[in-house]
């Protein structure tokens, strides 16, 4: 595939896999993904396999990435992951702000701002996640929602950062569903964020920009959704969580 960006596909394995099932994954996906060089392959273990997950990746081509971590850097913050721990394990991204946390954590986009700013701090690239729900979609408000969404996560960011900052587009609809947006759904969405992004920065600032896909992402879909102009990758949970499936993903995406 023929594009500027390079494909980034990420596996975010939410609260699944104990250090061991974890060590089984990513040792199937070095075996099967070692030679694959066009895109950038992630995967976001839970916080307790992060540190067996980062030995046993080190001589490989996967990155690490964690999930959340908190907007502060040190002190009283009973339960919570500073950025400078996670960086002690390598890790290089950081998801914000998925609709799941968005939901059940209740954060908000002035939160994911301030964990976006400690995140650049720190010298982690963060995936900021955004998208509407099926009641917005079906209310012609998906735009205006993302322009929300976008403006309030992304607030304060200078253009330096904003090109390492990753953007997930993941339709709440779509997430654990098996319903995953066609590709002229994601194509329609990706083409308004980068474009908000060229007014938000500038455009060739938002040509930089790599926006992920996120949202039932299957071995059978992901070619046509990787082939969108706009897609620059995905965001992958379930079909993450095996080694078959993952690598599938990512070889039908070249
Ligand atoms: P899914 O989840 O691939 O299981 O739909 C995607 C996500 O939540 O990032």
């Amino acid at each position: 595939m023929n594009k500027d960006r390079k494909l980034l596909i990420a596996g975010n394995w939410k609260m699944n896999k104990t250090v061991a099932e974890a060590l089984d994954l990513v040792n199937g996906l070095k075996r099967e993904l070692a030679s694959v060089k066009e895109v950038d392959i992630v995967v976001c273990p839970p916080f307790t396999a992060l540190e067996s997950v980062s030995r046993a990746i080190l001589d490989s081509n996967l990155r690490l990435g964690a999930q959340n971590m908190s907007e502060h850097n040190v002190g009283p913050y009973t339960g919570e992951i500073a950025a400078v721990m996670l960086k002690e394990f390598s890790v290089r991204y950081v998801i914000l702000g998925h609709s799941e946390r968005r939901q059940h954590q209740k954060e908000t986009d002035d939160l994911i701002a301030r964990k976006a700013a400690a995140a650049h701090a720190a010298a982690l690239k963060p995936i900021i996640c955004v998208g509407e729900t099926l009641a917005e979609r079906e209310t012609n408000r998906t735009e205006q929602v993302l322009e929300t969404q976008l403006r309030g996560s992304l607030a304060g960011l200078t253009r330096e950062q904003m090109e390492e900052t990753i953007i997930a587009y993941e339709p709440v609809w779509a997430i654990g569903t098996g319903r995953n947006a066609t590709a002229e759904q994601a194509q329609a969405a990706h083409a308004f964020i980068r474009g908000l992004l060229a007014r938000m920065f500038d455009a060739a600032t938002a040509r930089q920009v790599r926006i992920q896909y996120g949202g039932s992402v299957k071995p059978n879909n992901a070619r046509e959704l990787m082939e969108q102009p706009d897609v620059d990758g995905a965001l992958v949970g379930g079909a993450s969580l095996e080694v078959r499936s993952f690598s599938e993903i990512i070889k039908n995406s070249i």
